[in-house]
């Protein structure tokens, strides 16, 4: 234990190039297996695809999700099954997502006002800050329906809290006599938040009960669907109040941290690499023209857009480790792994592999235009977990359900960030400092904090 320092994924690196890319360890007393190559990743999430399909018991993050009553951590049984269905046809699906386009929208609008309203004054802006305001506005309406309300502003805050209490590791689910302790006061704290988070639910829960018998017309939010499926007796599986709050819980917590951070890497890269930033631009100015905002369905029309955003999953990957844990026996590189091992893919180590990548620490977005990339079957395939190098979104069953959802705004907002806006740094270097601190996700160490300036003119209207 004394070996692992703060930033978790790179000391699990730092372990493996030491001793190779399998290595079988054990905190306390939980035996643990750190994977860091692709080939052994394929092994482990893809030929043994039904070992590793549970997630290990955190006693935080299993209090807070109503014991494990949600999808993220639920063990795989046929209820995960039915919540993992409902995500991805209802809920994050295609069909759901082109009818919450609007609603998107509509806040990128917003956000691209500020930012314009910051370029006319000269000013900076803390863009991390910004980036959080409209995913929070966009996730909070799509989900609850509930806007830049004072009870929208507590759920958000309390969202802000379970992320910080999720990052941290409670030393007794890994120190079997500590269970006793309540370490670290994290008892106190999680029901805390945890009270919080149920009465504002059971609020929100009972309003949608009650606007749903005036039929009043609005577009239905998650919640509406999560309650219609609920109290549809010829459902496939019963849906409890827990697992309608853990669900929630699961998309706020999803969907909150992880864009404003993506977009923010993916910024900061640009900046630093002025070359690719205006290659960019004038990839946008070529597709999209002057005199309109980039949209969601351009995207598919900006390869080296996607190339961008590609690159900064492969160097930031905002989830460095997937985490599992086995249900059975199984054999990894030839090792006999007993049941009940938890198993860490090091996401951030294998996109830097020099083995499999060519300058791996360099920002290169090129690379993914390459003939491999654009005519092979990898095109397809490359972030959705079938290409073990690049694993941003984890790999099979129970790899992210949210990835459309990202790989709809992530890339749609970086370009829009760019398109009306060139960035400056006050820093003497004009450089961004790329420093992470530590957490489970793969944060920024420092504000991003930068000037817009409009390279737009007019400015088309918004
Ligand atoms: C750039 C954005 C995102 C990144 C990089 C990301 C990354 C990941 C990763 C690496 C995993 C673990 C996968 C595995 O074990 O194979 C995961 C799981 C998950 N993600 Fe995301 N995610 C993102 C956005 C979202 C969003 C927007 C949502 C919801 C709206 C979401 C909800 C979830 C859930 C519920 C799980 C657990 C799935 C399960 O265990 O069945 N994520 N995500």
């Amino acid at each position: 234990m004394h070996l692992l320092p703060p930033i978790l994924h790179k000391s699990l690196a730092n372990l493996s190039n030491r001793y190779g890319p399998l290595f079988y360890f054990y905190i306390g007393s939980k035996p643990c297996l750190l994977v860091s190559s692709h080939e052994l990743a394929k092994e482990a999430l893809f030929d043994n695809s039904t070992c590793f399909l549970n997630r290990p018991k955190l006693a935080n993050l299993d209090y807070l999700t109503y014991g494990s009553a949600d999808m993220a951590m639920a063990p795989y049984t046929p209820l995960w099954k039915f919540m993992r269905k409902l995500s991805m046809t209802q809920l994050l699906g295609t069909r759901a997502l082109d009818r919450l386009n609007p609603l998107r929208r509509e806040e990128i609008k917003r956000f691209i006002k500020i930012l314009q309203e910051k370029a006319e004054a000269g000013e900076a802006v803390d863009i991390g800050a910004e980036l959080v305001r409209l995913t929070n506005n966009i996730t909070l309406r799509m989900l609850l329906s509930r806007y830049e309300d004072e009870e929208a502003d507590q759920l958000q805050k309390l969202i802000a809290e379970m992320n910080g209490i999720v990052t941290k590791v409670n030393l007794s689910d890994y120190f079997w006599f500590l269970k006793s302790f309540g370490l670290l006061g994290f008892r106190k704290r999680l029901k805390d938040v945890r009270d919080r988070f149920d009465i504002l639910m059971d609020k929100f829960i009972l309003e949608h009960k009650e606007a749903r018998k005036k039929d009043d017309g609005r577009i239905k939010d998650v919640l509406d669907i999560l309650i219609d499926i609920s109290e549809d007796e010829d459902a496939e599986m019963k849906l409890t109040n827990d697992n309608i709050k853990g669900l929630i819980s699961n998309y706020l917590t999803g969907g909150t941290d992880s864009f404003p951070l993506m977009i923010c890497w993916g910024l900061a890269e640009l900046i630093n690499h002025p070359e690719v930033m205006k290659k960019a631009q004038n990839e946008i100015d070529s597709v999209v023209g002057r005199n309109r905002i980039l949209e969601e369905s351009d995207v598919e029309n900006l390869p080296y857009l996607k190339a961008i955003v590609k690159e900064t999953l492969r160097l930031h990957p905002g989830g460095p480790l997937v985490v599992r844990e086995s249900t059975e026996d199984c054999t990894i590189g030839g090792y006999d792994i007993p049941g009940g091992t938890t198993l860490f893919v090091n996401v951030w180590a294998l996109g830097k592999d020099p083995k499999q990548w060519e300058n791996p620490l360099e920002f290169k977005p090129e690379r993914f235009l390459s003939n491999e990339w654009r005519q092979g079957k990898q095109q397809l395939l490359d972030l959705r977990g079938h290409n073990f190098n690049l694993l941003p979104f984890g790999s099979g069953r129970r790899s992210c359900p949210g990835a459309s959802l990202a790989l709809a705004v992530v890339p749609a907002v970086l370009g829009i960030v760019i398109q009306c806006f060139d960035w400056k740094v006050d820093d003497k270097n004009g450089r961004v400092t790329m420093e992470e601190k530590p957490g489970i996700a793969l944060l920024r160490a420092h504000p991003t904090v930068c000037r817009p300036d409009a390279r737009l003119s007019p400015f088309p209207s918004v």
